[in-house]
């Protein structure tokens, strides 16, 4: 009999979820991913290049005018001169690339601090590593960081620390404050920063992404994660990159090599030509999703939910508890699924210990204005 490495994992509560709203026909805002197309010139790129030979492998870190793209894009967005080639790696997919980070770093018995809620792909990936997630709550109603219980969770072993910002599910920000504090924490220790900033262009109300790559002191120990899939409307094409400085992303491309030595060619060729051709796609896509979280909230507020409006991500967290107080939000999810057509995503599978009285279910609003119409009309009528 094998013992599974990993026996507290099963199927996510993702895959279950767009599941049953597939076998009831319900409007599927569970899963994080659109259901709009990415631009018309990207997927017609991808065409071209699978048409004109561009299909094996590229270069192991990524092919040389994508990473001229990102090199591009932090300096501009961020002010951080990263190296194409020292700096900056391209991944198939954000969870690729957190996967290599905590493996490039993390030995047997070493403590890696999570946020709970958090997402779901940093503790399997620790424990395949022979490492611990140590498990720190955010704090309600605002998810922001508690300092001193930091502080006081921080050990001889902790060897890593992983931020999200904005935060999946609850949309929080962290702001270049929560930064200083951070590195202020962390500065005489032995310990590494993975920065989840997968929904860094997803930042709402004028408001700034504090990203790790604008901190010179942490960026020198990070590794700063992002998806090209999330970015451009493409969350199938698995396609994501790191930014680490030179003697990290060494380390992580020796473990990148062997995971999958490369990421998909003729997608790299695409996204390298539409980045140049189109910056502005950047420059546009708060406003595209503030849009989209508006017109759903506006629509929500004639409901029985109780929500504050997201800061950042396609997230939106709504609180139930004028609606089924007596279900805890699993049940709540599947009662919305079933009895109301509207499938989301609850709460407390992101916590190892979720609070007793959590009432919050998650809605992704990387819909179109028609889905969210029609999904707003359901759940306004409970
Ligand atoms: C916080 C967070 N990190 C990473 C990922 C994974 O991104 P990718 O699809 O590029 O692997 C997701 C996707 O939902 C996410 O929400």
């Amino acid at each position: 009999m094998l013992t599974s490495k990993l026996p507290n994992v099963s199927t996510t509560i993702f895959t279950t979820m767009s599941q049953l709203a597939a076998e009831t026909g319900a409007i599927n805002l569970s899963q994080g991913f659109p259901d709009f197309d990415g631009p018309d010139a990207l997927r017609e790129a991808v065409a071209r290049a699978v048409m004109d030979g561009r299909n094996q492998y590229a270069p192991m870190t990524g092919l040389p005018a994508l990473r001229a793209q990102v090199a591009v894009k932090v300096a501009t967005l961020y002010g951080r001169q990263a190296s194409p080639d020292s700096e900056i790696t391209i991944t198939p997919g954000a969870t690729q690339a957190i996967f290599c980070a905590i493996h490039a770093v993390i030995r047997a018995g070493d403590e890696v601090i999570v946020f709970d809620p958090c997402y779901d792909s940093y503790e399997p990936a620790v424990e395949l590593a022979g490492g611990v997630c140590i498990h720190q709550q955010l704090s309600l109603p605002d998810f922001s960081i508690d300092w001193q219980r930091l502080a006081d969770a921080l050990t001889p072993r902790t060897r890593m620390i992983v931020l999200n910002t904005p935060h999946n599910p609850s949309g929080a920000l962290i702001d270049r404050k929560d930064l200083d504090r951070l590195a202020a924490l962390i500065r005489d220790r032995d310990i590494y920063l993975l920065s989840d900033e997968v929904y860094e262009h997803l930042v709402f109300d004028g408001r700034e992404h504090a990203s790790v790559l604008r901190h010179d002191e942490l960026y020198q120990r990070a590794f700063v994660v992002s998806s090209f899939g999330k970015t451009y409307h493409v969350t199938g094409w698995k396609t994501g990159y790191v930014v680490a400085p030179a003697h990290l992303s060494a380390e992580l491309r020796k473990v990148h090599q062997y995971v999958s030595f490369t990421g998909v060619t003729p997608l790299q060729w695409a996204l390298a030509e539409f980045m140049e051709a189109h910056p502005e796609h950047l420059s546009e896509l708060p406003g595209f999703y503030q849009a989209k979280r508006d017109q759903f909230c506006d629509l929500l507020s004639a409901s029985r939910f109780d929500f504050s409006r997201t800061a950042g991500t396609y997230f939106q967290l709504a609180d139930y508890s004028a609606i089924r107080p007596d279900l805890d939000d699993v049940s709540m999810a599947q009662w919305l699924t079933r009895e109301h057509g509207v499938a989301s995503i609850p709460i407390s599978v992101f916590y190892q210990t979720p609070p007793a009285d959590l009432r919050l279910v998650r809605f992704c609003f990387a819909k179109q204005e028609e889905t969210l119409r029609q999904a707003a009309e359901r759940l306004c009528a409970i």
